[in-house]
């Protein structure tokens, strides 16, 4: 049997053959479909990007159905268990796992980017006392690319390289130094014997001793958040990466938008909004009204549902596994017990089962940042800084996709407002 469908246009009573690639139609194939020899063609219209591909990919596959995620064929359990942060993000980029060699040679390029210009501390300085660090992260990592300019030359592989380095090092950087000035502490300059994580740790945290030792089951626990964050196919942060890519924009401003959208409630934004849930709800007794509340549609249950995943996030399940093992070395989060009943409840309600509304990756990572000492507003940071691989591997993908390059991503629209009329002067307007 061909791969095609036939088409008849019952307007013009015309029959054509639209061959199928992967599942997928192409939707310029569509433009020979016309009524008559004016006519544009026809088009499809999809808001929100419900059913349309705008790209190839091979770095991450999902299954919303089961419950599946891998990056570059490896399954997420795998490399929560197996790997480290830094070789996932290898992984994520390039497409396999690194050998000793390419891991070491990779590690210490992130580990001798991570020190900011001196310059950047003056302007994080100028943000007031009480801006969020997302706003900060956005905006310092936008004014990176004014210390780089170089950046711009993004079809040179040493310049992207280079640039890459520069962004999966310092994003942990600028985040730890948005939180010092937050609350007002000077800040913590990078420690090159220590991990990734444990780096951060330092900068976000070491007070008056001459050496920090991250607690290696935090170190590790954050590690791990990091790589179920690494990246996540086509969610919205990473569609932005790719569109504002696509008019080749330098990496520092696409990664600034990235991180925009990643900001928002509904996106990665959620962890953050699922504590202030979690703290409004105040006590598991006032779960079963709270649940009503947003069956009754008023506001949503956050950390719950997504777009992709209608079975229980994978990344979740990690996740519920590794607060239990910062609850054992910090003591248990006494949010915790409010979240088990939103779960228990949520999970055997009709309203949610019938929209297969499962917990997602937002649900209880927040309670373990809450745990570590984190304050909720830098909950969308770490999310950024992990996510900022996925985002570079995105961008690069689609800079040398054939399909892709020198293709500005500009939708079509159906307009329906007002058709050619007259200027109408001020003194005649009603
Ligand atoms: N609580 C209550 N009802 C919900 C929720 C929720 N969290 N999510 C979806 N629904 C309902 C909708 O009201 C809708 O019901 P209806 O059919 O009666 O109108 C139905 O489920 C389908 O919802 P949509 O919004 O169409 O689903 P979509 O796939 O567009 O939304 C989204 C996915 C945005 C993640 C949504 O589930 C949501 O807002 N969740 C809460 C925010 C959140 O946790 N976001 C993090 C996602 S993970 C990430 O980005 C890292």
């Amino acid at each position: 049997m061909p791969d095609t469908i036939t088409i008849t246009d019952n307007r013009t009573g015309k029959k054509y053959e639209i061959p199928v690639h992967d599942g997928m139609i192409s939707a310029t194939d569509l433009r020979q479909i016309k009524t008559s020899e004016e006519d544009f063609g026809l088009g499809s219209y999809d808001p929100g990007f419900m059913n349309t591909a705008a790209c190839t990919s091979r770095v991450t596959y999902i299954d919303g159905d089961k419950g599946i995620l891998r990056y570059r064929g490896y399954p997420i359990e795998e490399l929560a268990e197996k790997s480290t942060y830094l070789e996932t993000a290898y992984l994520v980029l390039y497409g396999e796992l690194p050998t000793k060699a390419q891991l070491d040679d990779w590690t210490y390029n992130i580990t001798h980017h991570s020190i900011l210009h001196e310059n950047i501390k003056k302007f994080i300085d100028g943000f007031h006392h009480d801006a969020h660090p997302m706003s900060i992260l956005i905006s310092t990592v936008a004014a990176l690319s004014t210390f780089y300019s170089e950046a711009k030359n993004i079809f040179d592989p040493e310049s992207r390289q280079k640039q890459t380095y520069r962004l999966v090092a310092k994003m942990p950087t600028i985040a730890a130094f948005a939180y010092r000035h937050s609350i007002g502490m000077p800040f913590a300059y990078p420690d090159n014997d220590l991990s990734y994580t444990g780096n951060f740790l330092n900068m976000l945290f070491k007070m008056t001793e001459l050496k920090y030792q991250p607690h290696p089951v935090l170190e590790r626990a954050l590690d791990v958040l990091f790589i179920l964050h690494a990246d996540h196919e086509q969610n919205i942060s990473t569609n932005v990466m790719r569109g504002i890519g696509s008019a080749h924009s330098d990496p520092y401003c696409s990664v600034a938008g990235a991180a925009a959208a990643l900001y928002g409630p509904l996106h990665g934004g959620a962890n953050e909004q699922v504590l202030r849930m979690l703290n409004e709800i105040g006590h598991k007794d006032k779960v079963p009204g709270f649940i009503q509340k947003v069956k009754a549609g008023e506001g949503r249950l956050m950390g719950f549902g997504h777009r992709v995943y209608k079975n229980y996030d994978p990344r979740a399940k990690i996740i519920k596994k590794v607060a239990y093992e910062v609850f054992d070395v910090k003591g248990r989060n006494p949010l915790l017990e409010i979240a088990l009943e939103l779960e228990k409840i949520a999970l055997e309600d009709e309203y949610f089962v019938k929209r297969k509304l499962y917990p997602n990756v937002d649900f209880y990572s927040g309670l373990i940042y809450q745990s570590m000492g984190l304050p909720i507003d830098m909950f969308p940071v770490l999310f950024a800084i992990a996510r900022t691989i996925g985002w570079i591997a995105h961008w690069q993908e689609m800079l040398l996709d054939p399909e892709q390059k020198n293709k500005i991503a500009r939708p079509r629209q159906i307009y329906k407002g007002a058709q050619k009329r007259p200027y109408v002067p001020l003194s005649q307007r009603k």
